[in-house]
C-alpha cells in the first residue's frame, strides 16, 4: 500500500511540474503616445524633464557637464550616436545613464524614463 501512495505522489508531482505553460517574453511596453494621447514631443515632454527646477541643467548647462541640456541646445547636444540609438532605444545613453536603477547624480522617475524611451523609439525627433 505504501508503494502505491508513493507512486500516487510521484504522479501528482509530475502533473504539478509537467503542466508546462509557455510564456512568451513580451517586450517591455513602450508608450507610443504621451499621456494626453499625442506623439511624444521633445519640446513639451522631454525638455521640461531636463529643465524644470534645473533637474538636469544644474550640472548639464552650457559650459558645464556634457551633454548641454539647456532648452536651446539640448537637441543638438543629444543628436549623436553617443546619446541616441534609435535601433536599440534602451542602449541610448540619454536613457540609460540616468535610468531609475542607475546611480547617476539625478535619476529619471519611472514615468520620465518611459517618456524618454518612447521619444527615442519614435525616432528622437526635434518636435
Ligand atoms: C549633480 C550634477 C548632475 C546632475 C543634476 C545630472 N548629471 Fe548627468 N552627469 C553628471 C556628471 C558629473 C557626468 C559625467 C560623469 C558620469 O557619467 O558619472 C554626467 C553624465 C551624464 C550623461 C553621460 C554623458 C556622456 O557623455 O556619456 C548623461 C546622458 C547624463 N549625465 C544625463 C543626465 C540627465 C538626463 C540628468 C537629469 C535627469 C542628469 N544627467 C543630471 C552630473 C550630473
Amino acid at each position: 500500500m505504501k508503494i502505491l501512495k508513493i507512486l500516487f505522489g510521484l504522479v501528482m508531482l509530475m502533473f504539478l511540474f509537467g503542466a508546462c505553460k509557455y510564456d512568451f517574453i513580451v517586450p517591455e511596453e513602450i508608450p507610443v503616445v504621451d499621456p494626453d494621447g499625442s506623439e511624444i514631443s521633445f519640446s513639451t515632454d522631454i525638455l521640461p524633464i531636463f529643465n524644470n527646477g534645473n533637474n538636469c541643467t544644474a550640472c548639464h548647462k552650457t559650459g558645464g557637464q556634457a551633454p548641454d541640456l539647456t532648452s536651446g541646445r539640448a537637441y543638438n547636444a543629444l543628436n549623436s550616436a553617443r546619446y541616441i540609438n534609435t535601433t536599440t532605444p534602451e542602449d541610448s545613453r540619454i536613457y540609460s545613464v540616468p535610468d531609475p536603477g542607475s546611480s547617476h547624480y539625478k535619476k529619471y522617475t519611472a514615468a520620465q524614463a518611459a517618456l524618454v524611451l518612447g521619444w527615442i523609439s519614435q525616432g528622437a525627433k526635434n518636435n
